[in-house]
């Protein structure tokens, strides 16, 4: 039995968001609505997108010992997710700059503040406590790779690990071999690529990213859902008149929920802490980012990241 559902090792920011009619270009200023200061970072929207679900959920975290870290231990806590692993200092509190247009698409610059002093030594601090006592644990990339590599290598056999590559970077074959799934958007998909062929379709893209050694892929599309791949030897649910068993990959294009985007910010971060929490309670991959997709829906017709985030009522309802 485990102590947790989800354990998510990243990052948390104070997001600083300002509504404006058209982002900015190079070299231009525009003028915006009042500042609004939200809870927010990849790892800490995770832990509270899955706790408001009904996942018990653990973070590993630093923020800094200001008032901004302050506001995301309250977000957490009032979301019910533990905190211990949650330390303190040696930097600011990351700040994320947003800008967020019309249509609900933003721009996003990051300092990552405290989430860059989150060591290795740290993830090993956190092990027995917190990162051992989950069936599966995610991570995102705002804070330094040798601390997210190292959480790997410290998670207890049999534990599924979920990435979120963003912002992205190429990655080492270590940390791709342990992804189940590998989860990207287009631009992610891209850049974890490199200057390897990628295709033209989501599905050509979700089959070379899992050439690249990952257990299982999840290419997220917006309003479009997403595609997941994996090994078709135990894959559940693959139509097999329309995906592609063939080649020895599973694949299947998940379809969304058609709503009014007033903010998309936070919205990966929640398909993917409600995909990783469905994987851990035994669902296959297509079903999971199924559901996965109704939260990023439900998670975008709300103001914020956190905020933002639906419980598993308000999915069903969607
Ligand atoms: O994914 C959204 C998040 O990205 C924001 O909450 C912001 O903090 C940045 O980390």
């Amino acid at each position: 039995m485990f102590d947790y559902d989800l354990v998510v090792v990243g990052s948390a920011n104070a997001d600083l968001v300002i509504g404006v009619e058209r982002r900015p270009a190079a070299g231009e200023t525009v003028l915006g609505s009042d500042l609004a200061v939200h809870p927010g970072g990849k790892g800490a929207n995770q832990a509270v997108a899955a706790a408001r679900l009904g996942a018990r959920t653990a973070l590993v975290a630093r923020v800094g010992d200001d008032p901004h870290g302050g506001l995301l231990l309250d977000s957490l806590s009032s979301s019910g997710v533990d905190t211990a692993a949650v330390a303190a200092g040696g930097a600011p509190t990351g700040v994320a700059l947003i800008t967020v247009d019309p249509s609900g698409d933003n721009s996003i610059v990051v300092s990552p503040g405290a989430n860059g002093r989150l060591t290795p030594e740290d993830a090993r601090t956190a092990s027995e406590r917190v990162l051992r006592r989950a069936p599966v644990v995610s991570a995102q990339l705002e804070i330094p790779l040798e601390t997210v590599t190292e959480a790997v290598r410290l998670l207890a056999p049999g534990t599924r690990f979920v990435l979120n590559p963003s912002p992205p970077r190429e990655l080492p074959a270590e940390l791709l071999a342990a992804c189940d799934p590998l989860i990207v958007n287009e631009h992610e998909a891209r850049v974890i690529a490199g200057d390897g062929p990628l295709g033209d379709t989501p599905e050509e893209w979700a089959r070379a990213l899992l050439a690249l050694g990952p257990r299982s892929v999840v290419v997220t599309l917006g309003a479009e859902g997403a595609v997941t791949a994996e090994a078709a030897e135990g894959a559940a649910s693959a139509d097999p008149s329309a995906q592609g068993a063939a080649a020895g990959v599973a694949v299947n294009r998940v379809p969304s929920v058609k709503v009014e985007a007033v903010d998309t910010t936070g919205a990966g971060d929640a398909f993917t802490a409600a995909l990783a929490w469905r994987l851990g309670l035994g669902e296959s991959l297509p079903a999971a980012a199924g559901y996965a997709a109704r939260v990023g829906a439900a998670a975008v017709t709300r103001e914020g990241a956190q905020a933002s985030y639906p419980t598993a009522e308000e999915v069903e309802a969607l």
